[in-house]
């Protein structure tokens, strides 16, 4: 990958420019007027996975949309290319620049503009993190329609960009159908106001639509207004071993019809993923022995009584058709902390040995696992895993959001290695294209992605995309050098 010579080098004029618009020394982050060290840079140049890595100079820091148009509008006249950036969770390597950049994060536009008692309508600014968004609603007896375990550092517009999925899909849906309206800037400037209120409006396309899921290369989000659901007052967990995946298909299948409108959560992990949290963790696991697979299943009702009672009845049906072989129910708040613990911490513990491969992928239930089982069988037949520096994979895991057909297969590896990435690439995505599937189900594409498009999209698909791209963005400076 090349450099693109369209776009201009970044000068002390530029810089002059945007210190002169946002005004407050933290709005701008320059290393090229002023010396900063490049641990300064490294948090917006360095991605979650410490895979990818940028070489940007200027980090900017709007506090407003006023402020992102007319730097948009700039970096368009003058053909800067820009990323945008939320908490820089990203799984996929978008949220980084390539080369120069400019980082525009969203972190200093974190109002909460107003919200809607009756309506459960929330409109907030994009760098809104998440977690603090949910706070807000939870005092008000809602909940944001969309969990992850990056809630903590990611922001409600990357959120939106990435169209993530999270742990909740199941019950809530995505969020092109919670995402009521949109406040974006498109490249020139111009300030798309579209944050609707409304439930339903037929006018003509779906124009938002575009950004959801859009990973920032036709505009930036600035703000969103998301219908959100009430908080349910009885929350319940239980955490079952199971021996097969056959099995596991099966308990899925009971839980969805002994439990109904109550079930909110259905995730799988298989055993290799919790031995390494808890051997990262130094921690053991909330049932006895060892089991193929486990699975979390979430309730959320109105009623306390009724849901305890369905769902120990749940699980005591199946463990007396012999599917879950064993399984606990969370007795308290804290326990039921733990429970999900044990499920939302496999990604950062995965990450501990070095790297990851990561593929996130949408694949029909009957076929999901199997292709943990064939990766694991190629990884192992090219002699790559083992337990000495020597040997790159630390293990290839499966876990997921099983409740939505959506796999997270991941090579845990000590430093990334080009052997590892030769086996597994394309044999996954052709493995996927096989079956039908999607290899992006919720991560998007980013640069990670970037030449594998093709495996899902058809080429007019793909060609509907950059005509899009291209009159949204005609000079190309959103998010360059990533999928489009
Ligand atoms: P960033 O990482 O900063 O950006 C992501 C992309 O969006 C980039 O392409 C960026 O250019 C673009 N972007 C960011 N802000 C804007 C904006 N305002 N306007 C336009 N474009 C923008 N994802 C799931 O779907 N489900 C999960 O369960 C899940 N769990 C995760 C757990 C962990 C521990 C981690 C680290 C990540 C997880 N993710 C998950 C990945 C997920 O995509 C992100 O966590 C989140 O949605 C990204 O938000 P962010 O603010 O960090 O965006
Ligand atoms: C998850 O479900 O935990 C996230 O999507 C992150 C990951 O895939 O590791
Ligand atoms: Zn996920």
């Amino acid at each position: 990958l090349k450099r693109d010579s369209r776009f201009a080098q970044i000068t002390d004029d530029h810089v002059a420019y945007f210190k002169d618009l946002l005004g407050k020394e933290s709005a701008v982050i320059d290393g090229v007027t002023t010396e900063v060290s490049s641990d300064d840079m490294e948090p917006y140049n360095g991605d979650w996975m410490r895979k990818y890595r940028g070489h940007c100079k200027l980090v900017l820091k709007p506090g407003s949309t006023e402020e992102v148009s007319k730097i948009l509008k700039y970096c368009n006249d003058n053909m800067l290319a820009v990323v945008p950036q939320g908490g820089n969770t990203g799984l996929v390597g978008g949220s980084v620049p390539v080369f120069d950049e400019i980082v525009i994060n969203t972190s200093r536009m974190n109002q909460i503009r107003s919200f809607d008692d009756v309506s459960g309508i929330l409109v907030a600014d994009a760098g809104v993190v998440l977690e603090v968004a949910d706070q807000f609603l939870a005092e008000k007896g809602y909940i944001f329609p969309l969990d992850l375990g990056a809630k903590g550092s990611c922001h409600i517009g990357g959120n939106v960009a990435t169209n993530a999925g999270g742990l909740r899909l199941l019950r809530y849906g995505s969020l092109h159908g919670s995402v009521l309206g949109i406040e974006a800037v498109l490249p020139d400037g111009t300030i798309v106001d579209d944050l609707s209120k409304l439930r339903k409006n037929n006018t003509g396309y779906d124009l938002k639509q575009l950004f959801i899921g859009g990973e920032g290369t036709i505009g930036m989000i600035t703000a969103v207004s998301v219908q959100c659901p009430q908080r349910s007052s009885a929350v319940n967990v239980a955490f079952l071993a199971v021996d097969s995946y056959e099995k596991m298909q099966q308990t899925f299948r009971e839980a969805r019809q002994q439990l109904g409108e109550i079930l909110s959560a259905f995730e799988l992990m298989d055993l290799r993923s919790q031995q390494l949290v808890h051997k990262v963790r130094s921690s053991k696991s909330p049932l006895d022995g060892e089991h193929p697979f486990y699975c979390l299943i979430e309730t959320s009702g109105s009623n306390a009584d009724h849901d305890t009672e369905k769902l120990g009845n749940f699980l005591e049906d199946v463990m007396s058709k012999e599917i879950v072989t064993d399984g606990v129910l969370a007795q308290d708040e804290t326990q039921l902390r733990s429970l999900w613990s044990q499920r939302e911490g496999i990604p950062e513990c995965l990450g501990h040995w070095g790297g990851v491969y990561k593929y996130d992928v949408s694949i029909p239930l009957e076929d999901m696992y199997r292709l943990v089982d064939e990766t694991r069988e190629k990884i192992d037949a090219a002699g790559l895993r083992g337990d000495t520096d020597e040997f790159p994979v630390v293990d290839v895991v499966g876990y997921g959001h099983m409740g939505d057909s959506n796999l997270h297969l991941n090579v845990a590896v000590r430093r990334y290695d080009k052997r590892v990435e030769q086996v597994l690439e394309p044999f996954v995505y052709e493995w996927i294209a096989k079956v039908n599937g999607s290899i992006s189900a919720e991560h998007g594409l980013g640069i990670a992605k970037k030449n594998y498009i093709g495996y899902s999209r058809s080429e007019t698909m793909v060609g509907l995309m950059k005509q899009i791209k291209n009159l949204y963005d005609p000079n190309g400076i959103m998010n360059p050098y990533k999928y489009l």
